[in-house]
């Protein structure tokens, strides 16, 4: 049974390798309703820059399609869409496609970094997903070596510390819980146990 007809908006946010894709997903499958990974959207900009192109050009002209590129998963690219992710002019640009998103009739699950706190404040559930830094890395290092990265924990590491800094640090919507945002801390939950803490506070605040 879907949620509700009317707009229902579960925000997800939280640092990199939380949980926090894993979480939407099955949030969205529980409670029927579409789910959108916006780091998708800051990964396909950096994945761009790669090649040259200026980051606020990328945005602007973003399109469905750049969003079902092969390579956006790797290390290089999450650091390339943190970089991007702290140009005003191309959140202002990836700013309409997500609010619709978020406000669309039948409900929706974002998950990214200012949802709560910016795209949409007034949304039914907040949620602040995080693990320790450590932990992270580990599940970011297995993640990578499952898909054939050749890499190792203390770059991984580095790389999650860097980008937390960047996403914390910048002026412009920075990661953060929002005021009234729920937090699941994963270090010490299983994948099912934190999808139950999650449903659960969806639950409590459907009408
Ligand atoms: O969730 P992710 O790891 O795919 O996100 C990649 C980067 O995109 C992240 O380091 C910061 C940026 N991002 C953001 O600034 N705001 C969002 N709502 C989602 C991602």
């Amino acid at each position: 049974m879907t949620l509700t007809y009317a707009p229902f908006t579960i925000a997800v946010d939280g640092p990199a390798a939380a949980g926090k894709g894993t979480i939407s997903k099955a949030l969205a499958r529980h409670f029927m309703v579409a789910h959108l990974d916006t780091g998708l959207l800051y990964r396909a900009v950096g994945r761009k820059t790669l090649d040259g192109v200026g980051a606020i050009e990328a945005a602007q002209a973003l399109t469905a399609d750049d969003l079902h590129t092969d390579d956006l998963r790797t290390p290089e690219v999450a650091q390339a869409a943190s970089r991007v992710a702290v140009i005003a002019e191309v959140r202002s640009a990836l700013f309409d496609f997500q609010r619709a998103f978020a406000r669309r009739a039948g409900g929706a699950v974002l998950d990214g970094r200012d949802i709560g706190t910016v795209i949409c404040p007034e949304a039914e559930v907040k949620l602040y997903v995080t693990a320790s830094a450590q932990v992270r890395a580990m599940r970011r290092l297995q993640e990578l070596t499952d898909a054939g990265h050749a890499t190792d924990f203390a770059r991984v590491l580095a790389d999650v510390e860097a980008r937390d800094a960047r996403d914390m640090g910048r002026a412009d919507s920075p990661l953060r819980p929002a005021e009234d945002a729920v937090t699941i801390d994963t270090s010490d939950l299983t994948i099912a146990q934190a999808v139950d803490a999650a449903v659960a506070q969806v639950n409590q605040r459907r009408t």
